[in-house]
């Protein structure tokens, strides 16, 4: 080891004499729309996944790609001896759409506004991924001994559905001592934070046609069902609007309450409401109280209508019966809930009120309870606190990543968190963006977090 590589001061020095390979490669990446959720989008998948694993090689390290039932997952490993431990870094290549109107520069043509990344992808999950790897360059200067894995999937913003057989598939080339993903958001700028969980997913569809095309209201209305309406109660009967409140029975039976110790975590955390709702542009919320509403979005389950297809919706009324419509629904799970029992309970609940519905199940996520104790936890810690000069919490996330639990069932090994992305990044949104100071700090972090790791075991 090279300890005079592995200063903050000297980590610096390393992040501001790569920030144009950082940077170009990050618009490499960004540039290539690897959207997963569009079909049509398979020939970018595949081009991502060649540029990821010319990256790795270009840069010195070997990469496979390794093929799936579905879309590929990318192996990078800069290797230096088999008797050092091994860490692999997980993130995903895949982005979703960026068809939103309010998108102010081109979503797949990255650019730079000073100190700020701007394209679909730069924070979700590209920009960290890029910002890992160039920390284990940083670590390889510093001639840490470690053997550095990169596992890239193409599949997570689709619910991760040919992970697991991926994994399993290709097991002997991955074996590691622990995993750790970059794909996290922190409470706020210079409030760094990782979770202790993530909350799962379970998605379905419902569907009710009464007719074979839509009617004239004046002539069959009143006597004719009208599906909107019908799936307009269904869902008011299932969840309550203004606060959220599930009305399935059972619904909440399995949720495990946050401990006494994570509440105090989270107390002091540095949440604050007013910085939520600037960050995320949100005008009201259903609680303005910051422990309910840390609660609501880490420890509680939700329903959520995504979205409604069904009727008119042109220019002013046409006033006619839909024979058709669509509810797109979810529900954010947390520890212990499980997928097939909620969506059991909502099938069973709708069968006897509104039985002609239809529930199509769609993708489902377990949730996931992390680790918060142990020397992998606790390198975390240093490494935020090293890279960034502020204490790091352990809160939870409000999201999924079908891939982690995933990892640990079949690698047998624990999966940590070292997330880089804020709140104002804009996950999912138009004008998603990064910006070089979690970039440069997160270089900082991951080389000191596997200087740490490297002394755990050979
Ligand atoms: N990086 C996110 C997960 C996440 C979201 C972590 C919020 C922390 C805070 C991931 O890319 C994601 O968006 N997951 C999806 C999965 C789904 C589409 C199957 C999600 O949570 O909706
Ligand atoms: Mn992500
Ligand atoms: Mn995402």
């Amino acid at each position: 080891m090279n300890d005079e590589f592995l200063t903050l001061e000297a980590l610096r020095a390393f992040a501001d004499r790569n920030r144009q390979a950082f940077e170009s490669e990050l618009k490499t990446l960004v540039e290539i729309p690897s959207v997963s959720s569009d079909p049509e989008r398979k020939a970018e998948i595949r081009a991502c996944a060649e540029a990821a694993a010319d990256l790795f090689r270009r840069h010195g390290g070997k990469a496979q790609i390794l093929e799936t039932e579905g879309n590929p997952l990318i192996l990078g490993k800069f290797d230096v001896d088999p008797s050092y431990p091994t860490i692999t870094v997980y993130n995903h290549m895949d982005v979703q759409p960026a068809n939103e109107p309010e998108w102010t520069t081109e979503p797949f043509a990255m650019e730079i506004q000073g100190d700020t990344y701007k394209g679909r992808g730069t924070t979700d999950d590209k920009g960290p991924a890029l910002s890992a790897f160039f920390g284990a360059l940083a670590a390889r200067e510093g001639e840490v001994p470690i053997n550095v894995h990169f596992l890239w999937e193409l599949e997570e913003e689709i619910g991760s559905p040919s992970f697991l057989g991926g994994l399993q598939r290709h097991q002997e080339l991955l074996g590691t001592d622990a995993i750790i993903v970059s794909d996290t958001v922190w409470i706020t700028r210079g409030k760094p934070s990782t979770p202790a969980g993530l909350r799962g997913l379970q998605g379905f569809i419902l569907t009710l046609e009464v007719a074979s095309h839509d009617l004239h209201s004046g002539v069959v209305g009143g006597a004719a069902r009208n599906p909107l309406t019908e799936l307009m109660t269904a869902v008011a009967e299932m969840v309550d609007g203004p606060s959220g409140r599930i009305k399935i029975p059972h619904f909440y039976k399995e949720v495990v309450k946050p401990s006494r110790q994570e509440l105090k975590e989270w107390a002091h955390s540095g949440f604050s409401v007013a910085t939520f709702k600037k960050d995320h542009d949100i005008q009201s919320l259903r609680t303005d109280d910051p422990l309910k509403l840390m609660k609501r979005i880490w420890g509680r389950p939700t329903m959520e209508v995504h979205g409604v297809v069904g009727g008119y919706t042109g220019p002013g009324i046409k006033s006619a019966v839909p024979a058709r419509a669509e509810v797109k629904l979810s529900c954010r799970l947390v520890p212990d809930m499980d997928g097939a029992t909620t969506l059991g309970r909502i099938r069973k609940f709708l069968a006897k009120r509104h039985p002609d519905i239809q529930v199509h199940e769609e993708h489902g996520l377990a949730p996931f309870k992390g680790h918060v104790t142990g020397p992998y936890a606790q390198a975390v810690k240093e490494a935020y606190a090293f890279a960034f000069g502020a204490p790091c919490c352990f809160t939870r996330e409000g999201g999924s990543i079908g891939a982690v639990k995933t990892m640990e069932d079949v690698l047998g090994c624990q999966v940590f968190f070292l997330g880089l992305s804020l709140p104002s990044h804009g996950y999912h949104a138009p004008n998603e963006n990064y910006d070089w100071e979690q970039a440069s700090g997160g270089m900082a972090a991951f080389a000191h977090y596997f200087q740490t790791v490297s002394g755990f075991k050979a």
